[in-house]
C-alpha cells in the first residue's frame, strides 16, 4: 500500500446520467464534474482519490474487493442498490475498509422504499440531502475519521 491516503469514490447505476438525470431530485451537475470536484477537495488534505461507476452490482463488488489492496477508505453512493443489495453490504464488511455512505437527495424524505439502506449499518454512517455537496461532507467524514483533519 502506497504512503499517501487514498480513497475510492464509487457510484452505482444510473449516477453516470447524473446532469440530464431527474435534476430536480439529484441537481444539474454531471458525475465527472462531481468526480472532480470530490477529488479535488480529497487533495487539500494530501489525499488521492480514485473514481469509479459502474451500472453493475458485480463490477461495483469487485471494485471493492480490489480496493483492499490499495485504499485506506471508501466513499460510496450504491444508488438504487443501496436498498436492495445484500452483497454489496457484504463486499464492504468483507473489505473492513472505513466507508462512508452518502447520497444526493435526502432518501428519508421520498418514498419508504428508499428509507431502508442495506448498507448504512456496516459504514462508519450516511451522510444524504446535500446535493453534490454530499460527496465533500462524505470525504470530511472519512478524513475525520483516518485523523487526517485539523482539529478545530
Ligand atoms: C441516490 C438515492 C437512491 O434512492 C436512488 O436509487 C439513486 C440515487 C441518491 O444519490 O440520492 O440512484 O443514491
Amino acid at each position: 500500500m502506497s504512503e499517501q491516503t487514498q480513497i475510492l469514490l464509487l457510484n452505482g447505476p444510473n449516477l453516470n446520467l447524473l446532469g440530464s438525470r431527474e435534476p430536480a431530485i439529484y441537481g444539474a451537475m454531471t458525475l465527472a464534474e462531481i468526480e472532480a470536484r470530490a477529488a479535488r477537495h480529497a487533495a487539500r488534505y494530501g489525499v488521492s482519490l480514485r473514481a469509479m461507476q459502474s451500472n453493475h452490482e458485480g463490477a461495483l463488488i469487485d471494485a471493492i474487493h480490489e480496493a483492499r489492496t490499495w485504499a485506506h477508505g471508501l466513499i460510496i453512493n450504491a444508488g438504487a442498490y443501496t436498498h436492495t443489495s445484500i452483497a454489496l453490504r457484504d463486499a464492504i464488511s468483507s473489505a473492513a475498509l472505513p466507508a462512508v455512505e452518502v447520497h444526493l437527495s435526502n432518501i428519508h424524505a421520498r418514498e419508504p422504499f428508499r428509507h431502508h439502506s442495506y448498507l448504512a449499518a456496516v459504514c462508519l454512517g450516511q451522510i444524504c440531502g446535500f446535493g453534490w455537496r454530499s460527496y465533500l461532507l462524505g470525504i470530511d467524514a472519512l478524513l475525520g475519521h483516518l485523523g487526517l483533519l485539523p482539529e478545530p
